[in-house]
């Protein structure tokens, strides 16, 4: 069983008065890097930049020029040049020996590099509004072999591995290297109080007093497990805690930062008082398992912690393309251990906790009491269980936090959604989206949009064509609004033809991370809608008065996909809404009374 023992006790003020700052871990390399110049020198280089090519930063570079600018990857101090990115793909370290896993470099098109000169050229680094943050003076410029540094940095070069994704996909074939001036930290708008650069961070521990502290790394909300493990690590390391969620990038398909940020401010207080600290990081993770990790070590030594607890599958990618795990659930704590000594920070193995219901106590999957059931709830499952509006068990998860959970995932009937109906002109789209809307607006609740082709036409895309780059961007324009609509909890049903497949593929998934998306065709055959002909568009389609009409000299092609298909030549418009809401009654998007009223 894990030993208990107590946190320690702030040290006397006396003590803390003689820079106790001097006392903390020392940063990697010896000194903490700030790469911010003087307000002067900033008015100076911003002057100059009037003529100086720019480069607006990607997501990933604009988290790592900010954990650049404010030390926290100490002893960098700019992104990696190539003899550096070549020592640390080979041997996890800088030419210079320091240890070092994982390359951070400035990947630019080779359009903006063949405008560049090296030993000349200044190029201006600016956020995604176009303020500059810094000045990188090019001294180097290359073009490596991505393929073969996903290997060496990932151990792979399947493309499931989100790292190695991003570095095959979507990295710009020049590196660039050289000084690099900061003119100011990236501004962030939201948790202001808990962005702590590493200098922010060491002062807060001198100030409290605290010398040993253990730092937590994480990427997901924290349940009972997390606070069990974090506590017993404190506890048996005799440390302090800084809780630090990384809030930069994480794993595609995690949950949104701002709700982890409030389950983590809501499990605070579950802390003994003074000891344990939330600060948040602005790290661009790879997903680099064992190598990561020793990125994360490094950075919480900057940030002044002695000690890094490592659980299962530390930054873990999942799982390759052919279902296999791409690295072993304890290989990042044997990575660790292996360099532990040389970096100075004492690493706090887990194994992963599991819950004993009758002894209503979490234990390491390894020491649980002989012949006691334990449980567990995955990730899917607990998705499941919110999408569902079931319970949260208070052993997985406190109130507070299952609470904050179900703010963001609302059950479905509380969710917004699209009703996407696709067909052919005529065949009867505008007719059911009109009778399903008044059955929304007569239930009320939430608001409801109808987006039916003609309507679009007139208002939205009133410029556009009926070619397929034009029929696709009306496409587009429709999902966006829509996509808009359904995040923010409202009904958004839309009628165009949306004749392409890929087109409608593409809104489906626009849509679907916002809430729900029921994709309708209404197969009514082209027969029924030519006889049909309301407007009078296939007469003159056929006489060749109408150029590209679908169905005559257009294609349409059929929704392999769709989660309805109505006749209309069966069924009338009343009993086609009605079907529809019998579906969404099925999924959970509307309640039983709402399909019974039609
Ligand atoms: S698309 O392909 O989804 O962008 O088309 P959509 O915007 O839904 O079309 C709206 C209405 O335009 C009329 N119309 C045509 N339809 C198809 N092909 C051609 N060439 C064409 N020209 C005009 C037609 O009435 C569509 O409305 P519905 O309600 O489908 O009959």
């Amino acid at each position: 069983m894990t030993k208990t023992l107590p946190f320690p006790t702030p040290e006397p003020e006396s003590s803390r008065a003689k820079g106790a700052a001097d006392h903390l871990i020392a940063p990697h390399g010896g000194t903490l890097v700030d790469l911010l110049v003087s307000p002067e020198r900033s008015a100076e280089l911003k002057a100059a930049s009037r003529d100086w090519p720019s480069w607006d930063l990607t997501p990933r570079q604009f988290c790592d020029l900010e954990l650049l600018l404010n030390g926290s990857f100490s002893p960098l101090t700019g992104f990696l040049g190539r003899a550096d990115h070549d020592a640390v793909c080979a041997e996890m370290r800088l030419a210079d020996g320091t240890l070092w896993p994982i390359p951070i470099t400035l990947d630019l098109p080779r359009e903006l590099a063949g405008k560049l000169t090296a030993g000349k050229s200044v190029l201006a680094l600016r956020d995604p509004e176009g303020v500059m943050l810094a000045a990188l003076h090019v001294e180097e410029m290359w073009e490596p072999d991505l393929a073969a540094s996903a290997q060496a940095v990932f151990g792979s070069t399947d493309l499931k591995h989100p790292g190695v994704a991003h570095l095959l996909q979507r990295t710009h074939p020049v590196f660039v290297a050289g000084r690099l001036e900061g003119l100011q930290l990236p501004v962030h708008y939201d948790f202001r109080a808990l962005r702590l650069t590493p200098a922010e961070v060491r002062a807060e521990f001198a100030r409290e007093g605290w010398r040993r502290v253990v730092a937590f790394q994480t990427r997901n909300p924290m349940h009972r497990a997390h606070c069990e493990l974090t506590l017993r690590a404190a506890k048996e390391a005799q440390a302090n805690l800084l809780i630090h969620p990384t809030v930069g990038m994480t794993k595609p398909g995690d949950l949104d930062h701002y709700t982890r940020v409030r389950c983590y401010q809501a499990v605070l207080p579950r802390f003994p008082q003074h000891t344990a600290k939330l600060a948040l990081l602005g790290l661009a993770m790879r997903m680099g398992g064992p190598r990561e990790c020793l990125l994360h070590a490094i950075i919480r030594k900057n940030h002044g912690c002695t000690h890094f607890i490592v659980g299962r599958d530390h930054a873990g990618p999942g799982n390759d393309s052919k279902g296999k795990p791409f690295y072993g659930p304890y290989d990042a704590q044997e990575m660790l251990r292996s360099v532990e000594s040389e970096l100075g920070v004492t690493m706090v193995p887990f194994k992963q906790l599991v819950y004993v219901e009758e002894l209503d106590t979490y234990y390491p999957v390894d020491e649980v009491p002989e012949g006691r059931r334990t449980l567990d709830i995955s990730g899917t499952e607990l998705r499941q269980r919110l999408a569902e509006g079931r319970e949260i068990p208070t052993w997985f998860s406190f109130p507070e936090v299952a609470e904050e959970l179900r703010r963001t995932h609302p059950p479905r009937h509380q969710q917004g959604f699209t009703v996407f109906l696709t067909g052919l002109s005529g065949a009867g789209k505008s007719t059911i989206a009109s009778a399903l809307l008044v059955k929304f607006m007569e239930t009320g609740g939430r608001p409801v949009t109808l987006l039916d082709g003609d309507i679009v036409r007139k208002n939205l895309s009133s410029e556009l064509n009926f070619s397929k780059e034009h029929r696709d961007i009306n496409i587009r324009r429709i999902g966006y609004v829509a996509a808009e609509i359904t995040k923010n909890g409202g009904i958004a049903i839309c009628a165009p033809i949306a004749p392409y497949d890929s087109v409608r593929k593409e809104v489906r998934a626009t849509i679907e991370p916002g809430g729900g998306f029921v994709l309708v065709y209404i197969a009514t055959p082209i027969a029924t809608c030519e006889e049909r002909d309301r407007k009078g568009l296939y007469a003159k389609a056929r006489a060749g008065l109408i150029k590209e009409f679908t169905g005559i000299s257009d294609p349409y092609e059929e929704p392999k996909d769709a989660d309805l298909v109505l006749d209309t030549t069966a069924l009338s418009p009343e009993e086609s809404a009605q079907e529809i809401l019998l579906y969404l009654e099925r999924q959970g998007y509307v309640g039983a009374s709402m399909a019974a009223q039609v």
